[in-house]
């Protein structure tokens, strides 16, 4: 492993002819594994830098590069596709809590949203988080008719024929089932078929599987159903999406009339009343967690109530009525062989610890990441010590890794007595070790204090961020672009062909012109390519020329603009055009403009400054013209709230309210297609005015707006 720390500026001729060897050696392992269905041992970034020293090492030594080195390939043998299937609802994640404190908190959240106090009177379902994968399965007039995966939760894949080979799941419901019935739950494959199965694959000298959820997903995922079949993948029903009738009024009575339709249910789901007897059914089934027969990482706790679930709702990704408290993270002791700086979209540089690879918690961690300058330090965000005996952390070091869930593994302490001899601290680069451009920590205005995060000044120069940006841009609540994964866009961004380069978002669009016009180098002889594949990347490419406006305002990388302001935007603004024009008039940052830009409610002030350096920077918007030369942003839709007296209409909430907390108001009216903002304008429709309204109400009298009180805002809604 001597080599993995010789920095590339100083590797000698043969060094440098060995370690291209090993690189080209273990990427194409490491290709096999990712295409040899879900068993990948690195992550993406791992296997980007592995590539990225191979990069680096060729373009020091070019009379080394190999025959079958990785630079030359690319791409990839395409992957069992299935059809997608829109789900008739969202399949939503859950938030997550660690702490008991956290599950307070939630409880009190439940509480305190539904304007009561808290008396222990609201039901709580728990029940063990299934560590699987979760399937929608949708019954017409009794019959099992589709199968979906989550995929991104708003669209999954077809795995009909394969959830068919899967005993545990009823073909048919029983007489008096609602017409359409969508159960939803999770596939898991049983310990002890895993442990079955990797002895089989053992004794016939076959590689052995990572996981049973892994596993349990390359056996779903199989375009052939005999494999499905014979992989004995088991089932456990635990929500719904699409019902046309719900035959039970509480989550519990839900579950129960599942279980008489024929589907596994959980045998470990209570009912429970108190955060104490939350927390005490959570402890019993960690103490059972080694025993039951399917891996399991948490516990789920639901607001057993449908009508207090209804009144709860969703936040963006997630309900406020459920969380899943998870199992505290598993921990190994490693050692660190290198410490590495990735840099990001932003220009965030980000050290990596290179480990020595060790099990935890049965999946294979190389790599952890270590944040930031201070974390290496043994410093936190606020400026505490972090570390017992102000630990750092050195090359060498041997060191404690934890990993939760999916989260990235971190590193958490260093073992003193195991320090080498001679180990010194890390020194954090002053420039990025990309373009080489000054790397600073930023003060930050409103604390005074030094940013922990460095970044590199390069800003349009760094290639690092520009490669990083076109990655999001391609990335799935972005443009989503099929076939251009993160290889693909290493291959593109990094070919000096004119007729291949992809350095810019707009490259993407005008890649098929540039490939037919150009005598140049066509995509289709590069081995990895070929015509089928080259084919299929236009049309997806194609396929994107309309794009929704949120998806497009979320691809643009504004800093601090993540998926969620990307569609609050989208939804206020309603147009690229209006909501333009609207960041550019909003410069100045005063005015009519930049308050119509802050009164989004969800947008502060820093997100709001961040949008207009955006749109002030004149390179940003020469490639955003480019782009829209290429693709034509669709108006964003009008809220799916149809017959919606509100729908469209902008809102403002202010004095005491009676019959909702203010929360649960704006969320009723959000659902209902309403816009809810935080100050009065022209642009505002209706102000619902409780007791102890002030200068908002003077403001909506003065502007002339509608103003009503609470109840007449109900019957609004309500007619
Ligand atoms: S309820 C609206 N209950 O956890 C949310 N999810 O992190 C409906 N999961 O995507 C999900 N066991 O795949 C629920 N008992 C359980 C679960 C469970 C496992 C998974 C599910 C979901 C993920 C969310």
């Amino acid at each position: 492993m001597a080599e993995d720390i010789i920095a590339v500026a100083d590797l000698t001729g043969e060094q440098a002819a060995a370690e291209l060897a090993r690189l080209a050696a273990e990427i194409s392992r490491h290709d096999a594994l990712y295409h040899g269905k879900d068993r990948p041992e690195i992550s993406d970034a791992d296997y980007d830098a592995l590539k990225r020293r191979n990069d680096a090492i060729e373009a020091r030594f070019p009379a080394l590069v190999r025959a079958d080195s990785p630079s030359r390939r690319v791409g990839a043998a395409p992957l069992a596709t299935f059809a997608p299937i829109v789900h008739a609802r969202p399949m939503l994640s859950l938030d997550n809590t660690f702490s008991d404190e956290d599950v307070a908190d939630f409880v009190a959240s439940v509480y305190r949203f539904l304007g009561r106090l808290p008396d222990n009177s609201i039901a709580f379902t728990a029940e063990p988080k299934i560590d699987g994968l979760s399937m929608s399965i949708r019954y017409e007039a009794g019959r099992l008719t589709t199968a979906a995966t989550r995929g991104d939760g708003t669209t999954g894949e077809n795995v009909t024929a394969n959830i068919l080979t899967i005993k545990d799941i009823p073909r048919q419901l029983p007489a008096g089932a609602p017409d359409v019935v969508e159960v939803r739950g999770e596939v898991y494959m049983a310990k002890s078929d895993f442990l079955a199965l990797n002895a089989q694959m053992e004794a016939e000298g076959k590689q052995t599987y990572v996981n049973p959820r892994n596993t349990a997903s390359g056996s779903l995922r199989q375009l052939d159903p005999k494999v499905t079949a014979s992989r004995n993948l088991k089932f456990f029903a635990y929500a719904w999406g699409e019902m046309s009738t719900i035959p039970a009024d509480t989550q519990f009575g839900m579950v129960k009339v599942f279980r008489e339709w024929g589907f596994p249910v959980n045998p470990l789901m209570k009912c429970l009343h108190s955060t104490e007897e939350i927390l005490a059914h959570y402890r019993e089934i960690g103490l059972m967690r080694a025993d039951l027969d399917y891996d399991i990482d948490g516990v789920v706790y639901k607001v057993d109530r449908l009508d207090l679930q209804e009144r709860l709702g969703f936040r963006s990704r997630s309900p406020r009525w459920a969380t899943a408290h998870k199992f505290p993270a598993e921990q190994a002791f490693t050692t660190v062989e290198n410490i590495e700086i990735q840099v990001g979209r932003t220009g965030a540089l980000t050290p990596v610890a290179r480990l020595e690879p060790i099990t935890v918690g049965g999946v294979v961690v190389t790599n952890a990441t270590l944040h930031n300058a201070d974390y290496i330090r043994g410093i936190g965000n606020s400026g505490e010590r972090i570390r017992p005996d102000d630990h750092d952390i050195r090359i060498g070091d041997t060191v404690i890794v934890q990993r939760a869930g999916d989260v990235i593994p971190q590193v958490l302490d260093i073992v003193p007595e195991k320090r080498p001899n001679g180990a010194l601290p890390y020194v954090f680069p002053k420039t990025c070790p990309v373009c080489g451009s000054h790397a600073v920590r930023e003060l930050n205005e409103k604390t005074g204090k030094l940013d922990s995060v460095t970044r590199c000044t390069g800003g349009f120069v760094c290639s690092a961020q520009a490669k990083e940006h076109i990655k999001h841009f391609v990335s799935r609540n972005a443009f989503d672009i099929e076939g251009l994964g993160t290889k693909q866009v290493d291959f593109f961004f990094e070919n000096e062909d004119p007729a291949i380069q992809i350095r810019t978002a707009p490259d993407i669009f005008t890649l098929q012109r540039r490939q037919e016009s150009s005598s140049l180098t066509k995509l289709e002889n590069i081995e990895g390519f070929g015509r089928v594949s080259v084919r299929k990347l236009f049309d997806a490419i194609d396929a994107r020329r309309q794009i929704a406006l949120h998806r497009l305002i979320f691809a643009l990388g504004i800093r601090h603009v993540g998926e969620t302001t990307a569609k609050l935007l989208a939804r206020s603004y309603g147009s690229y055009s209006a909501f333009a024009e609207g960041m550019k008039a909003a410069a100045p940052m005063h005015g009519d403009a930049w308050n119509e830009l802050n009164a989004i409610d969800g947008i502060g002030e820093v997100v709001a400054a961040s949008i207009i350096e955006f749109f002030k920077e004149p390179r940003n918007m020469t490639v955003v013209e480019r782009l829209l030369q290429e693709v034509t942003p669709l108006d964003a839709e009008a809220p799916t709230t149809s017959g919606s007296p509100v729908a469209g209409k902008t809102v403002v909430f202010t004095g005491s309210l009676e019959k909702f907390t203010r929360d649960e108001a704006k969320a009723r009216a959000e659902s209902l297609g309403a816009k809810v903002a935080g100050s009065v304008s022209k642009k505002t429709d209706y102000v619902v005015a409780g007791p102890g309204a002030g200068s908002k109400l003077d403001k909506a009298r003065e502007l002339g707006v509608t103003v009503m009180d609470e109840d007449e805002w109900l019957a609004l809604i309500s007619g």
